[in-house]
Formats: structure tokens, sequence, C-alpha cells
């Protein structure tokens, strides 16, 4: 039975932190056992928010070198780095011909945008779908593994190929739906009493897989706890919640029990939970962590890997758009 294809993309904007890991990454390592998979560095999508030069590169070496510290192996997929397959853009270029303004106007992530950034509403952010759509389609994916937030450009990639097949009469592009194994999407809380952990709330907010244990440390003692519980059996508020949260995910099911127990009875101390969580976090992230620099380091192997990613998705990109370019008329005027 041939595999269904999957494609997932992380934007290149810095290190990659525990919620990229719980909510991406370590679903693309257990797919690539169950499915024919593309992953791939969306450098492109980075450029919405003008990266300096310097900046794009090191990001995007970064990411490489953390999917493979994660786990994803170049054997098993295909990793390659969007920038690598002219395909891409092409294909952008073709469906913004059938995509828009209204429809993109009201797309949320564009919406937050413009209330967010104003002064920077570029062309890119307003056909971010397109090309969010280009990415998925031209591989043919059925899967794409991302978090809740991405549901609504999941349905545009829908739209714009099922547009495509009607309008040229053709069935080049099936329908891509997001996926996740678990029944509800991960969401990892952040150290800082918010919602999510995410790096557009600070470093101290995030535990990135390339930290050291002492940063570990040091950024878990800060993290914003309560004046503690008063009365027995009451919930924790926010910010102790979401400890909790991130217990439940890297310490074991003992430890965990031990703290909401003292919390239930008012005898916890946050300090010694904190430094509990802190500890585990580093034995979870220590097998990631002690691969990164290495792999970071080793430029002929990230080359070799690059290329090889480069050269298996842009045969299959290349499948795709000569079928897209008979539907549309292309016709070569030479051989
Ligand atoms: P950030 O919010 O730090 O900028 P991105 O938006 O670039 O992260 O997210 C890249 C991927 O990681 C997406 O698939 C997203 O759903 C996932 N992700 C990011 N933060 C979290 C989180 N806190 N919990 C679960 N998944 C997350
Ligand atoms: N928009 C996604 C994010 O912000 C990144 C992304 C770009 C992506 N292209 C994709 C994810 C294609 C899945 C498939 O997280």
């Amino acid at each position: 039975m041939t595999k269904e294809i999957v494609v997932s993309g992380i934007r290149p904007t810095g290190k990659l932190h525990l919620g990229n890991y719980m909510g991406a990454v370590k679903n693309f390592v257990q797919m690539q056992h169950d499915f024919h998979c593309y992953f791939f560095i969306a450098d492109y999508h980075s450029l919405t928010t003008h990266p300096n030069p310097a900046d794009l590169h090191v990001n995007v070496r970064t990411v490489l070198a953390e999917y493979l510290a994660c786990g994803i192996n170049p054997e098993q997929c295909t990793i390659y780095v969007q920038s690598d397959l002219p395909q891409i853009p092409e294909l952008y270029m073709l469906l913004n011909m059938h995509a828009y303004k209204g429809e993109l106007e009201r797309v949320a992530s564009f919406k937050e945008k413009a209330k967010t950034q104003p002064d920077n509403l570029n062309a890119g952010l307003l056909t971010y779908p397109v090309l969010m759509a280009a990415d998925i389609i031209i591989h043919k994916a059925v899967k794409v593994p991302v978090g809740k937030d991405q549901e609504q450009h999941l349905e545009m990639a829908r739209t714009f190929g099922n547009r495509f097949n009607r309008i040229y009469q053709t069935a080049v592009f099936p329908e891509p739906f997001a996926f996740n194994y678990g029944t509800e999407l991960v969401k990892v809380p952040g150290l800082q009493g918010g919602g999510k952990m995410s790096k557009s709330d600070g470093d101290n907010n995030v535990i990135c897989l390339s930290d050291s244990p002492e940063l570990i440390r040091k950024k878990m003692s800060k993290a914003i706890t309560d004046a503690g519980p008063t009365e027995p059996n009451t919930p924790p508020s926010p910010a102790v919640q979401n400890l909790f949260d991130l217990m439940k995910m890297v310490s074991n099911h003992d430890t965990l029990k031990h703290f909401t127990d003292s919390y239930a009875n008012c005898s916890i101390r946050y300090g010694d939970l904190k430094k509990q969580l802190a500890e585990d976090m580093i034995t979870y992230l220590n097998p990631i962590r002690t691969k990164i620099e290495d792999i970071y380091n080793d430029t002929a192997y990230l080359g070799k890997v690059a290329k090889l990613g480069a050269e298996k998705a842009a045969a299959s990109a290349e499948q795709t758009m000569a079928e897209v370019r008979a539907a549309i008329g292309f016709q070569k005027f030479y051989s």
C-alpha cells in the first residue's frame, strides 16, 4: 500500500523551544515511520517580518540542526529548506491568480497582524495562506501536522487546491487536513503565567531545546507562581496550573502526584516544585540538547542533508508542476 503524504514546516525565527517540540517536531519524528513525509524550514515565510540576512542564515541552520537532533531522519523522510525549491514560488504565483483580496483579508492571522503591526502589512502577509497552500499541495499532501492556530490556513489550502482543480478541470490536488496523533492538540504553557509557550513573549517564557542545565534552572527559578494555597483543595491559579501541566509532560507520575497532593493539603513549597521541574526538564531534554551543538557545527553533514532533501523534494515538486503547467495550458515552443 502506498503511504499517505505528509508535509509540515516551521518558520526559522530562532531556536526551537519545548512548545515547538511537543506541538510539532515530536509528531514529525513519529510520523516519519508511518507516512511518506516532507519536513521543511519555511524560510520564505519568515521574510514577512524582514529578518536581516545574517540572522536568516543562522536561524535556518539552527532549525535544520535541531530537527536532526530531535530525531528526524533524512533517510526515512525528506528534510529540506523551502527556498531550495523554485517550484514553490512558481506554484504560489499561479495560485495567487485565483486568490481573492476579500477572502485573504478575512483570515484571522492577517487580521491579527493588521492590529499588531499596521505599519508592515505587506502583500506577503496577505498572501501567507497562498504560500502555505503551495508548500502543502505541491507534494499532494493529505496530512499536515500543525497546531490549532493553523487550522484556518489548512482550510484555505483545501479551497485553493479545489478551486484549481475546478477551474482547470483536473484532479491534480487532493485535500489536505490538519493531523495529530492524540485526540487533543497539545498546548505547552509558558513560564511567565500567560497562555502558550512562545518566543514572542520573551526569553524567560520559553525553555529552548538547546538551553544548558544552568540556564533551565535559572529560567525555572524565575517562573511565575502565586502566594500559595490558603485553603485545602482549591484549584491552582493559572500560573501554578501551568507548572503542573509542564510537570505532566516531563516528570514521572509519582513526582506529579507528590506536588499536586502537597498543593491540595497546602504544604507545597513552590521553590521545591520549580527545582524538581527544572531537573526533570533537563533530564527530558538532555538526549536532544547534547546532540544539537555537534550537528550545528558539522557543516559537511548539514550540507549533505540539505542537498539530499532538496533533490528528493524537487523531484516530487517538479512532477506536480508538470501537471499544473499542462493543466493551465503552458506549452513549450521548443524542446
Ligand atoms: P512561536 O509561537 O514560538 O513563534 P511558531 O508559531 O513558529 O512558534 O510554531 C511552530 C510550530 O510549533 C507550530 O506547529 C505550532 O503549532 C507549534 N507550537 C508553537 N508553540 C507551541 C506551544 N506552546 N504548544 C504547542 N505547540 C506549539
Ligand atoms: N504557518 C506555519 C506556522 O506558522 C508554518 C508553515 C508554513 C507550515 N508552511 C507550512 C506548516 C506548510 C505546515 C505546512 O507554524
